[in-house]
């Protein structure tokens, strides 16, 4: 293309009005130098006020996730119309989307286009499982897929920019967005995080199908102390770099379009005012060229944070520290340019954020034709389609965990008879879509009670009686949820049925909205009467299923005992119901393994697999050692875990050497058989302790897997392959580097049932 035509004929009429007569034909012909050459010519444009224009975002209204600014609509289309935003997050729909960028296009003068931001988490208008709950698929290709289709979904209603995926390594069961993540292990989340980004931006975000991405929250949110959302955060230099930072690292690799820095302190400094991560590490050390969001009014918050005196002191801090863009805070639009006159920022950092704003634009084809995701054709077609829905079963039964299946309760077949199902949650049909459910029709996901009446044998009879409220009030970001404590009235209905039946199916768990931004919670157990109806459901019928449904582990230790069986299903979106169904009976063998360890208490919090050892290990000579008095130390059930309807025996572990050095590395195998009667699939797992190394180091740490798939008495081998990179860390000499020594190598199909082996990596070859 001939750039000058291009800006002459498209959009750029405001390179007209100023005489701009840039040069283009000897723009090289690398693409990304191209748009550089672009993005230096529109900034060449600009007004002072026009560039920090770019630098806000405003909030549409129609979906409020956080304190709004008191900016009144009115003024808010004055200063679209001036070309003072530079984007928006949650506007929806091909007409709302389309009305504010034509407020744009026909009245600013430059006619920057501007982006659209919206909360697509785990899906649009149809429905995935939440993403804590489909991380337990392991199934990178899958998550990619469910991306990719809330993308096209998104694209289709006029969004180009997803505030996802969320990266947060979580350990805490009671931090309530741990639902939001990939859970405990930062390979899980890095691997999963590459995946859905891989998802939503495709291979060319200029495709109408693909959305940009946003590498989130940077950092350490996930470590909010006691679990408490927004809380502070004290993890030392060494835990970020090694625990926090490889899944944004991998994801600024990937090519992430964009980053959004997170609302807590790290040891006194909130993140929005760190230069050292939002600049230094981001910008600088990993050469990455997006932009970088504040998360919602995190500008404005560094005032009751006690690090600003007020928003021009916090304005200065964050743009200082790399954040380009002020989330519906209102502190760039007020504060930048009096910084500006009073020497207390150069316009470098203003240009530098508005550069790489116009370059995520530019490479999303907006400045080609700002309404590229404003086809309504496009929007009627594109969501909820049986397509759709089709990924969505499938990212549903991928998601679900088998806990416990004692006496081989489940499946249920012809012969299972009569079948109660009880519980709060049993014909819910509204919580199965999530927190984050986006443009999800209210009620729209088939409920358990539904699923199992689709996928029962006609020779089974299916009973329902729901037993007692779990909550009740409006299901939404901003109304508290009101927990039933004392009405009971419902269990004789329950208790009637549980008695006659042959099976009981008990729904039970968590509500939408007991999980989510906010939504912390000191006790992991059942919440208002759901543990006294379990208990007199068991007392009655010895064979009870609990199908569980919830958005953070919790603790059911109370009950994993007496129960049968237990499955997990957290929320898994718009078929949700089938899913489980198609799991109860049959017709899917389950093989999803957990992201997160299941407590025996909360008291335990934060629990995962991959801690470090301390001086005084249980089983060691010290008389006291590091353990409780009245919990065990490890998980009720544990990261990695998860059954299935068959068997999977694991081979002798064969490596083909013991010793090796840089650039060299060792091939691990293992031979993993079928030995059941169903074909399943199995996640299998490497890990690895290094064992003496310069810092302390985990236990275990998960370091390579691979889902396989085999039909009764196949067996199959499965390569690993171990080599430097694998064993570097962020050592105490601060950089990343692999360390020699000896090394414990694990296999197996969840963090603790494993063979070992072993090997060494020496320094010199
Ligand atoms: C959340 C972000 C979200 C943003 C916009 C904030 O409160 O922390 O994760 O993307 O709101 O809705």
């Amino acid at each position: 293309m001939n750039y000058k035509a291009y800006i002459i004929s498209g959009c750029f009429m405001g390179a007209l009005l100023t005489g701009c007569s840039g040069d283009y034909s000897s723009a090289p012909d690398n693409p990304s130098r191209v748009t550089e050459h672009k993005v230096d010519s529109v900034l060449g444009l600009m007004t002072l006020e026009e560039k920090i224009g770019q630098m806000v975002l405003y909030n549409g209204s129609w979906d409020v996730t956080g304190p709004a600014t008191g900016t009144d609509d009115r003024k808010k289309l004055e200063k679209l119309k001036k070309g003072y935003v530079g984007g928006m997050l949650n506007v929806t729909s091909v007409k709302n989307t389309r009305e504010a960028q034509r407020l744009v296009m026909e009245h600013s003068r430059l006619k920057i286009p501007l982006i659209f931001g919206y909360d697509v988490i785990h899906g649009y208008r149809t429905m995935f499982p939440v993403p804590l709950g489909e991380s337990s698929s392991w199934d990178t290709a899958l998550m990619e897929k469910t991306a990719s289709v809330a993308a096209r979904e998104a694209a289709a209603a006029g969004i180009n920019w997803t505030f996802a995926p969320m990266m947060d390594v979580s350990r805490d069961a009671r931090w309530g967005r741990i639902m939001e993540g990939a859970g405990e292990d930062p390979y899980l989340n890095t691997r999963i995080a590459v995946a859905r980004i891989k998802g939503f931006q495709g291979d060319d975000l200029s495709d109408p199908a693909t959305i940009a991405a946003c590498a989130k929250h940077f950092a350490g949110y996930g470590f909010a102390e006691a679990g408490r959302d927004y809380n502070t955060v004290n993890i030392g230099m060494h835990e970020l770099h090694n625990t926090i930072l490889p899944p944004f690292k991998a994801a600024a690799a990937a090519g992430v379009a964009t980053f959004m820095s997170s609302f807590n302190d790290i040891d006194g400094i909130p993140a929005s005012a760190d230069r050292y991560l939002q600049r230094e590490i981001l910008k600088e050390e990993w050469q990455w060229k997006g932009f970088n969001v504040s998360d919602w009014g995190a500008i404005a918050e560094l005032i009751p944070h006690g690090v600003a005196g007020d928003k021009v002191r916090a304005s200065e801090l964050a743009v200082r520290a790399g954040i380009d863009m002020d989330m519906e805070g209102g502190a760039y639009e007020e504060n930048l340019a009096g910084l500006l006159k009073d020497h207390k920022i150069p316009e470098s950092v203003i240009d530098d954020a508005v550069k790489r704003i116009l370059r995520v634009k530019f490479n999303l084809g907006l400045f080609d034709d700002p309404y590229r995701y404003s086809n309504e054709e496009r929007e009627k077609k594109e969501l909820y389609t049986v397509e759709n829905r089709e990924v969505a079963l499938e990212a549903a039964r991928k998601s679900i965990v088998l806990l416990k299946n004692q006496d081989h309760i489940l499946p249920l077949h012809e012969k299972s008879g009569t079948i109660a199902v009880i519980g709060p949650l049993a014909d819910d049909k509204d919580s199965p879509l999530g927190n984050w459910r986006a443009q999800a029709d209210p009620g729209s996901a088939v409920s358990v009670l539904e699923g199992i009446r689709n996928h029962a044998p006609a020779s089974c009879t299916v009973t329902y009686a729901k037993g007692a409220d779990l909550a009740t009030g409006a299901r939404n970001f901003l109304s508290p949820l009101h927990i039933n404590t004392d009405d009971t009235s419902g269990f004789a209905e329950a208790l009637s049925l549980a008695g006659k039946a042959d099976v009981v199916i008990l729904v039970v768990g968590e509500d939408a909205f007991q999980s989510g931004e906010g939504r912390s919670q000191a006790d992991i157990r059942f919440a208002g009467v759901q543990q006294q109806l379990i208990d007199a459901v068991h007392r009655i019928n010895k064979n009870t299923v609990m199908v569980l449904m919830n958005g953070r582990p919790m603790n059911i230790s109370e009950s994993s005992g007496s129960m049968k069986a237990i499955l997990e299903t957290w929320f898994l979106g718009t078929e949700h119901g089938n899913a489980v169904g198609e799991v109860l009976f049959g017709k899917y063998n389950p093989a999803g393994k957990l992201p997160v360890s299941f407590p025996h208490s909360v008291g335990q919090s934060p629990l995962y697999y991959n801690r470090k050892p301390t001086g005084r290990p249980e089983g060691g000579e010290q008389v006291t050692y590091s353990h409780y008095n009245d919990t065990p130390n490890e998980a009720l059930f544990p990261f990695g875990f998860g059954l299935s309807y068959t068997h999977f025996a694991y081979g002798n572990i064969r490596q083909d050497r013991d010793t090796f050095g840089p650039g060299e590395k060792i091939n691990v195998t293992v031979t993993v058989t079928n030995t059941g009667k169903m074909a399943g699939a199995e996640v299998v797992q490497l890990y690895l302790h290094d064992e003496v190394a310069s810092l302390t180091r985990p236990v275990k740490m998960l370091k390579a897997f691979e889902k396989i798939y085999l039909e009764p008495g196949e067996a199959k081998t499965v390569n690993f392959v171990i080599d430097e990179q694998m064993l570097s860390f962020y050592t105490i000499n601060r950089k990343w580097e692999a360390e020699p020594g000896r090394f414990k190598l694990f296999i197996g199909g969840n963090s603790v049932d494993t063979d070992m082996t072993a090997f060494e990596f020496k320094s010199e070859q």
